[in-house]
């Protein structure tokens, strides 16, 4: 086959994570990313397009006569890149504008699920704050708000209270979130752990692609404010084969036809966020792209070529390609953070020891780094390092990750000590 030229889109560890896994491929020959990063820098060649000036990166797609284009973040996907690449026959892996909404929109999403009878949270959607009480009263405590629209993670509140619930209510729907905030979802209260469940589609076909659990709050034991994510591990024990195979059943596929059926076929990644429930799994909420820091683990995983399996999504071909193959290993990735993070990260603290060898079974990928005018490495954004390792159990895998972490530093830097605590605790 002749060799493929690629562009990435993206800058954050999921894009390095899949820059990394790209440039391993046979079928790479040259591999462009926009806006990309240092870390990123090692195995591409970078152009300064910001992943949501869509028209930009059509051009550049264009003048490297791309052959596949790569969407991490689904902020490229709103702005409509997909749609936009198929205009003039680029095949995009990521979906169109309306694909996106399973994402970009969770009113779209609950409204989807209830048309075709998918396992979710009972809900209700509201533009005011009358009806969004009679629904409140209905429900049991705790409380599930959440603003319609994209909220960078942060608009979803579970309030203990019904007094909280009101004054969350009263908040997104006042503007806290902007337009994205213009209408609440209020959902019943899921109990059980959460997983995430990862389906590569093309529009008609879903292809299983791995399974992780991350630790969404900034601080050890859970605690502390939401964020992007601290960590993740892969595969989580938790998610037997049987309820993969239920989730698989019940949700993945009626969704995959569904959006067909629709006029919406989705291609990309499709990544449930899942509660495990006493009564099965059921969608907490779906992504319309791989999770960051999902992602860097399922990469490390993966023992398969991942550039045919993209290229065949992207092409309607999903059908005819061969399935994934892991390796039998257990991976992890801790998350180094910027002072601050998530509220206020600061930015421009010096890193050090990022790119020594930490042999092989461990890899730093760049989430939030630049270069400054010495060469030396500062943080960027919130989450700054991806400190990830192979290991024959969990156990061996977090004690790589954290012994490389341990030599590397970030001015004001922190890290969760306790990722994969779930995994790691004996089960009953
Ligand atoms: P979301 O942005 O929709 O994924 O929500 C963020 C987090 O809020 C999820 O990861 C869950 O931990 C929690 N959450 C959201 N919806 C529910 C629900 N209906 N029941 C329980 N927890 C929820
Ligand atoms: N780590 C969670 C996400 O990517 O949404």
């Amino acid at each position: 086959m002749e060799k493929l030229t690629i562009l990435l889109v993206g800058s954050g560890g999921r894009e390095h994570a899949l820059a990394w896994k790209i440039a391993q491929s046979p079928l790479c020959g040259r591999l462009v990313a926009a806006p990309g990063n240092p870390g990123i820098e090692e195995v591409a060649e970078l152009r300064n397009v910001k992943v949501t000036d869509a028209d930009a990166l059509v051009a550049l797609a264009r003048e490297i006569g791309a052959d596949l284009v790569v969407v991490g973040p689904e902020s490229a996907l709103e702005v409509g890149l997909a749609d936009k690449l198929a205009e003039v026959g680029i095949p995009c892996f990521g979906g169109s504008q309306r694909a996106a909404q399973l994402e970009t929109s969770k009113a779209f999403t609950k409204d989807f699920c209830q048309r075709h009878g998918l396992p979710t949270a009972a809900y209700g959607v509201f533009e005011d704050a009358a009806s969004a009480g009679a629904f409140l009263d209905s429900l049991d405590a705790p409380f599930v708000i959440k603003a319609d629209g994209l909220a960078a993670g942060k608009g979803v509140v579970i309030a203990a209270t019904r007094a909280e619930a009101d004054a969350a209510v009263v908040d997104m729907l006042g503007g806290r979130f902007g337009s994205a905030g213009a209408r609440v979802v209020i959902e019943e209260f899921m109990h059980g752990e959460e997983a995430s469940l990862f389906a590569l589609c093309d529009g008609k076909t879903a292809l299983l692609f791995g399974a992780a659990q991350d630790h969404k709050r900034a601080y050890d034991g859970d605690e502390g404010p939401n964020t992007g994510g601290m960590g993740t591990y892969s595969p989580p024990p938790v998610l037997t084969e049987a309820l993969i195979e239920q989730a698989w059943r019940e949700l993945i596929v009626p969704t995959v036809e569904g959006m067909a059926a629709e006029g919406n076929p989705y291609v990309g990644v499709l990544y449930a966020g899942l509660m495990l429930t006493p009564t099965g799994p059921k969608l907490v909420e779906y992504n319309a792209r791989f999770g960051d820091p999902e992602c860097q683990t399922l990469m490390l995983r993966l023992s398969s070529d991942l550039v045919p399996i993209l290229l065949a999504a992207a092409k309607g071909e999903l059908a005819s390609v061969a399935p994934p193959t892991w390796r039998e290993e257990a991976a992890i990735c801790v998350v180094l953070a910027a002072e601050g993070y998530p509220d206020a990260p600061k930015t421009g603290g010096l890193i050090q020891d990022a790119d020594a060898d930490f042999g092989g079974e461990a890899v730093v990928f760049h989430a939030g780094t630049t270069r400054d005018a010495e060469g030396l490495l500062r943080a960027s954004g919130g989450r700054v390092l991806n400190v990830c390792a192979l290991g024959a159990t969990l156990h061996e895998a977090r004690d790589v990750a954290y012994a490389a972490l341990g030599t590397i530093s970030l001015e004001g830097g922190f890290y969760r000590t306790d990722i994969g605590w779930r995994a790691l605790q004996p089960r009953g």
